[in-house]
């Protein structure tokens, strides 16, 4: 059987090593600065942030590092190191919403939409190199968004990103250049946790509408090797599958469910049944004013997984690691049975960890493929990872890859 493959972070050292020699490579010149953001894992509340829901995301040690430089016009140059020949250009002045096709639409999309938002901000000459895996559930369009969001903000002296709140209008930047400029549906979720995370803590974040930016955040103590744990992140390189369209669908079903009931999105349904004394029973009062089966499935996934955020805090601060595995488990079920976003990679995963005694395992992020997380022994995520690779070769599946994973920082400037 083949040795799976380990996807170490770079150091900043490395990141910026890297993306310095890119940029004079590439344009004869000194970036004014390097700065980095991180994928994500989202530790516990899956497809609830478009439904004003609750998640508990980390930031992984692996980020993309972006070089940069503004200019005095409103041209941008982008490059990576994946093909340096390759330089994207652009012009802002004029530029719509779509307007760019490719790669280059994401850190394009961002000067664009900060622009956009009435910000001082010109073109600019960029070059990235990441140690994110692409398609693998772990934002690194986000990565590659807050990156670039940034590095914006400290060479155009915006100055938002020294202070968690004014964080938010680079989020929003990043959110806007995926979705209107990359045409990539995307919730908040990924871009907060890549903006808002701290070292050893996951962030507990809420997307009811009109909170503040201290309501909305709330960082939980999340260091493993206090419990005897560590946690295993496992890419099951799946093909992803209709991703885009299938996410639109089931967002457009939780609106359409939201609207049948009344409320303005399916969290203040999800606050009224936690809040009875039986909620089981009060969720099924609300699933019998549906009458579409498929829908009932979409709501009963969001309204208890939006419950299972706080079990999962509660468990976790008074060391229930056990139950906190379950929650994984339950998770996980719940999006394979009734939010349907699995695939069988996902789903073989997940049974192979449980099997080789991880106290639960779930698929993380938007579903289609990407990655799995599975909360283990410490000292045990190589030797499970690997069943997991001997079971995807026994069944001819892509191999997957393991990313050795804690809870990290946010984006920063590196130099
Ligand atoms: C993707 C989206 C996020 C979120 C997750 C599912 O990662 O970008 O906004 O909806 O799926 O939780």
């Amino acid at each position: 059987m083949t040795q799976v493959d380990i996807v170490n972070a770079m150091s900043d050292a490395e990141g910026a090593a890297k993306v310095t020699a890119l940029f004079e490579r590439t344009y004869g010149t000194k970036p004014a600065g390097v700065w980095a953001a991180p994928g994500r894992v989202n530790l516990i509340g899956e497809h609830t942030d478009y439904n004003g829901g609750l998640c508990l995301p980390i930031a992984l040690p692996h980020r993309t590092y972006i070089a940069l430089s503004p200019r005095t016009d409103t041209q941008v140059r982008v490059v990576s190191d994946i093909n340096e020949n390759d330089v994207q250009t652009a012009d802002l002045n004029g530029l719509e919403a779509g307007g760019i096709d490719g790669w280059a639409a994401y850190p394009v999309g961002v000067a664009w939409a900060l622009r956009e938002a009435g910000h001082d901000v010109q073109g600019f000459d960029a070059a990235f190199s990441t140690c994110v895996p692409f398609g693998s559930g772990l934002s690194s369009s986000a990565a590659m968004t807050c990156s670039t969001a940034l590095a914006l903000d400290g060479a155009y002296d915006l100055g938002f990103g020294a202070t968690d709140a004014g964080r938010i209008t680079l989020i929003n930047a990043a959110i806007t250049s995926e979705n209107d400029m990359a045409g990539a549906s995307t919730g908040g979720l990924d871009q907060s946790a890549s903006m808002r995370c701290t070292p050893d803590h996951a962030i507990r974040l809420d997307f009811r509408p009109g909170l503040t930016a201290e309501e909305s955040a709330q960082q939980e103590a999340f260091d493993l090797s206090n419990h005897g744990l560590e946690l295993l992140v496992l890419d099951t390189r799946a093909p992803h599958q209709l991703n885009d369209g299938q996410y639109a669908q089931r967002r457009a079903t939780c609106e359409e469910a939201a609207e049948l009931l009344g409320a303005d999105n399916l969290r203040e349904v999800a606050d009224l049944v936690n809040a009875q004394a039986d909620p089981a029973t009060a969720l099924e009062g609300v699933l019998e004013r549906l009458d579409d089966d498929t829908m009932r499935k979409r709501v009963r996934h969001v309204i208890t997984e939006i419950g299972r955020v706080d079990d999962f805090i509660e468990a976790f601060a008074e060391g229930d690691m056990q139950t906190a595995g379950d929650l994984f488990n339950a998770s996980h079920d719940s999006l394979r049975d009734d939010y349907e976003v699995t695939v069988p990679e996902l789903d073989i995963a997940v049974d192979v960890a449980r099997d080789e005694g991880a106290l639960g395992a779930r698929m993380t992020g938007g579903g289609f493929g990407g990655s799995i997380i599975a909360l283990v022994n410490q000292g045990e995520s190589q030797r499970i990872a690997q069943c997991i690779a001997d079971e995807f070769e026994r069944r001819g599946f892509n191999a997957p890859r393991a990313l050795p994973a804690y809870a990290a920082q946010s984006a920063h400037r590196v130099q």
